[in-house]
């Protein structure tokens, strides 16, 4: 029964009524078969030293466009042990170890095991995996990149580590519930290159697709958390963070080109939009150390999917960038300025953020970029800008440069708010956020959790 595809068209009662019908279905037959799948007798897993060292450092490239370390390891933790928590609409799921530990980790697993599990989102005992683990992108990747991934991965250091449960509301919690999720919303999948398109595109377009899985942060979820297909990379949520639309309902206001998304995906900032933060630091922090070409034909294929290049669909973009200094930009926006909160968000401006943001001071290299170009504040949703209002802009450890310091010990949630509110206005000439105050509890309130 394959229903993904026919199922997104139907209304949310329909599917839920074949949820229920799925769920049941596949309750009746895991209870038969869970174990059914077991590799009998599985073949010893390879050797370490039975690996090319080619193929190992193939799959080290790999692997960082995959963020399987970023996934696989907890602050502070070691590489691939696992347990780092990863929050959904359905509670809590707990990375696995993935280091070659026999016991704790997947040191008895044969690359034919890796494989499914990569492609079919089943562990060695059978059993379906979350698709936070993000197989149906995965599912994508050639048997060979998969087999130089594995020959990474197994040659890792082994760590015994065991990982804390799961902790998932009902029916969630219930794996074989995973088999009905899947019947709706999951097909195994490979890459079918577009013969119309410049081999650079169709190698941008299977990297970012399948073990990049940008839509897995950037596609929007439906109830089930599964990604809404035909909005394809439109814009979508992770961790409280806004992950912006990468097609043409993009709201960064200088059009994105593939030079400039290249630098951006490369460096983690560009001086027409701004810096990565949040979620998508380790994302570009695995692609600094990813082959150029590859990080240029995910940029080639992404910035297609934004718009149609060409020379003409720069214009716009470049008069806004020469205009663009923070005093300037925005200026539209003026004649709604005048009310106490948006006076008071002014206030708190020129007292914290003018010294780094201040009038005058195009983007360099070494100056912010101009408030009013970045997607933070152009966003349909506030919430990158109240995090990084709260929580400040901190290079990854090792790294030199403390960039901005956060806020959420100085300034209330209500100052936040006007601040917050403030920059929209002066600064875009986008409609006002209308659910900043909540956003800024919400997010206040996950900074103390994590303490
Ligand atoms: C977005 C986070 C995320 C990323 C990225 C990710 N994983 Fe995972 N992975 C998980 C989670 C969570 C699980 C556990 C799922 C479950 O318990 O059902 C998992 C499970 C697995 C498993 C099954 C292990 C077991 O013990 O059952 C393997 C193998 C695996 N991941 C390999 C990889 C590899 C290789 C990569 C990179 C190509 C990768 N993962 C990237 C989150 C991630
Ligand atoms: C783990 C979640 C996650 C993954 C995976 C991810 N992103 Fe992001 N991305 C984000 C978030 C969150 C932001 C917003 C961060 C910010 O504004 O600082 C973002 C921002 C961006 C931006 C800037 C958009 C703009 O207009 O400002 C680009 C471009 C981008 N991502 C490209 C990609 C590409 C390409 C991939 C896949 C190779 C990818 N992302 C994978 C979470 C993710
Ligand atoms: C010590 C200097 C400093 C101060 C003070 C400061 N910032 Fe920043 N801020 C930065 C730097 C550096 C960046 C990174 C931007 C870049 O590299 O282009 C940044 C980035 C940002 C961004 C993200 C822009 C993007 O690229 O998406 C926002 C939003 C922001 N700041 C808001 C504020 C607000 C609001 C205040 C005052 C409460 C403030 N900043 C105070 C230095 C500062």
């Amino acid at each position: 029964m394959r229903l993904a595809g026919t199922a997104d068209k139907k209304p949310m009662n329909a599917r839920k009524i074949l949820l229920a019908a799925a769920l049941l279905l596949a309750g009746v037959i895991a209870g038969g078969c869970a174990d059914r799948t077991r590799v009998a007798a599985a073949p010893a897993p390879a050797q370490r030293t039975s690996f090319d060292a080619a193929l190992v450092a193939r799959g080290a490239r790999l692997a960082a466009i995959g963020n399987c370390a970023a996934c696989h390891t907890q602050p502070g933790g070691k590489a691939f042990a696992g347990g780092l928590p990863l929050s959904t609409p359905f509670g809590t799921i707990y990375s696995t170890n993935i280091t070659p530990d026999p016991d704790t980790g997947i040191g008895r697993w044969t690359g034919e095991e890796f494989l499914r599990a990569m492609h079919e989102g089943i562990d060695r005992g059978g059993r379906h995996l979350y698709p936070v683990f993000p197989y149906d992108h995965f599912t994508l990747v050639t048997d060979d990149d998969v087999a130089a991934i594995y020959a990474f991965i197994m040659t890792r250091d082994p760590v015994k580590a065991d990982v804390p449960a799961n902790r998932l509301t009902f029916p969630a919690r219930f794996r074989p519930a995973i088999a009905a999720w899947k019947a709706l919303y999951f097909a195994r999948g490979v890459y079918r290159p577009d013969p119309s398109r410049s081999a650079e595109w169709n190698r941008g377009a299977y990297l970012a697709e399948g073990l990049g899985h940008c839509g897995a942060c950037h596609t929007p979820h439906n109830a089930l958390g599964a990604e809404e297909k035909q909005r394809d990379l439109g814009g979508g949520d992770v961790e409280s963070w806004h992950a912006s639309s990468l097609t043409v309902t993009s709201p960064a206001p200088v059009p994105w080109t593939a030079d400039q998304l290249f630098d951006y995906l490369r460096g983690g900032r560009e001086v027409k939009h701004g810096i990565a933060a949040g979620p998508m630091s380790p994302v570009v922090h695995d692609l600094a150390g990813v082959a150029e070409n590859d990080v240029r034909a995910i940029a080639v294929y992404i910035a297609s999917r934004m718009r149609p290049e060409g020379p003409d669909a720069q214009k716009p973009g470049n008069a806004l960038f020469a205009s663009a200094r923070p005093e300037e930009a925005g200026s539209s926006s003026g004649t709604r300025r005048g009310t106490a909160s948006l006076d008071e968000g002014e206030g708190i401006f020129i007292g914290a953020c003018a010294t780094c943001h201040s009038a005058g001071l195009a983007a360099t290299d070494r100056q912010p970029v101009a408030l009013g170009l970045t997607t933070s504040i152009n966003a349909p949703d506030p919430r990158n800008a109240v995090h990084i209002t709260l929580e400040g802009l901190w290079p990854d450890p090792g790294e030199r440069g403390a960039l901005m310091p956060g806020f959420a010990g100085e300034l209330s949630d209500g100052q936040v708010a006007a601040l917050v509110d403030y920059l929209r206005a002066r600064f875009t000439d986008k409609p006002a956020w209308t659910d900043v105050p909540e956003r800024v509890r919400e997010i206040r309130q996950g900074m103390r959790d994590e303490r």
